[in-house]
């Protein structure tokens, strides 16, 4: 069914994992997500950005998501908007069928971040739905917005109370140094391991643990959590793409932040690269094909069994619906 992230969260706190949050743009997407969750028993979040729905459309992503819902009676499904700019996309989605949704004023200064939070939590919770806020900003691309590596900041532990208790958020998104996209550190801020390979920097644990101190029982959210498969990567490079020192956050780390509060954890980049592989590879082997079933069909399997790894692998809530 359609649910909201409330009761999915509270299970994955007790239980020690965390829930995928799949970004989707288009049908093969959500179905190559939606049958490794309904073939894993996993709860699920389908997220929809901005850029999404200027893409897609907002009723053609929510219809497909609905679509998913029915060809998965078994397993709990959220809606949910991801980096919500401001009230009126929030409320747009509140009104259109989603469960969930994320007001983004991470950039504001605090006080703003508070109201403008706090107005969309007042809006969605008359309307039975549950919002995400963020505090401290990650480095990265996301829709237009390039945050350098410099103006990114971590969360500040000694704020959380505040902000939660003032806004009535349901979840919160950190900064522990995560960032979004294909290029999450540059190779200057990596160590060499002994085979040459780039190591990049720890995340930061204090931090999540300082603000998992302060919310005991409250469901944290990690944003900018791709792993930038070396495979898919190569897979890329050795096909015709140019996609030089991508790199991405080792799923050690996300598979301990998802046994910690962590109970959400953002995916989009990382289906991006198994599709755009399998693509790029898919025409090298077969120049002739024109069909888009006959490159599509591959694309959609690839991310479904990337999608099964994090499930099982990382995030630990295969078998948890
Ligand atoms: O946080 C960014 C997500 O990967 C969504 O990306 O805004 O390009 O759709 P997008
Ligand atoms: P990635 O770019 O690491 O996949 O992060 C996605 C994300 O945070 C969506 O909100
Ligand atoms: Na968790
Ligand atoms: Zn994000």
């Amino acid at each position: 069914p359609l649910v909201t992230t409330t009761e999915m969260f509270k299970k994955a706190y007790d239980g020690g994992y965390a829930i995928g949050a799949f970004n989707v743009n288009n049908m093969e997407i959500v179905q190559g997500i939606t049958e490794a969750a309904k073939e894993e028993k996993a709860p699920l979040i389908l997220q929809v950005s901005k850029g999404a729905r200027a893409y897609a459309n907002h009723t053609y992503l929510v219809k497909l998501v609905e679509a998913a819902v029915i060809e998965c009676p078994e397993i709990p499904i959220a809606l949910h908007l991801d980096h919500g700019p401001d009230f009126e996309t929030c409320k747009s989605c509140i009104d259109g069928g989603f469960t969930s949704v994320m007001i983004d004023a991470s950039s504001k200064p605090f006080g703003e971040n508070i109201e403008i939070t706090k107005k969309v939590v007042e809006y969605a919770h008359d309307h039975g739905v549950v919002v995400e806020a963020e505090l401290g900003t990650l480095a990265g691309v996301e829709d237009e917005v390039n945050v350098k590596a410099e103006d990114s900041s971590y969360t500040r532990p000694e704020e959380v109370e505040e902000f939660v208790t003032k806004t009535g958020c349901d979840s919160l998104a950190i900064a522990i140094g995560t960032s979004h996209g294909a290029y999450k550190f540059t190779p200057a801020q990596c160590t060499r391991n002994e085979q040459g390979i780039l190591v990049p920097p720890p995340l930061r644990f204090d931090v999540l643990e300082e603000v998992s101190k302060r919310l005991p029982g409250f469901p944290i959210v990690l944003h900018g959590s791709s792993s930038v498969p070396q495979n898919f990567v190569k897979m890329i490079n050795e096909n015709g793409g140019k996609m030089p020192d991508a790199i991405g956050i080792p799923e050690d780390e996300l598979r301990h932040a998802a046994e910690l509060s962590v109970c959400k954890i953002n995916i989009d980049s990382d289906l991006r690269l198994a599709m755009t592989a399998t693509i790029r590879e898919h025409f090298v082997q077969h120049p002739g094909d024109f069909d888009p079933r006959q490159y599509l069909k591959p694309a959609r399997a690839a991310i479904k069994e990337l999608v099964r790894h994090k499930l099982i692998d990382v995030l630990g809530c295969a078998g948890k619906a």
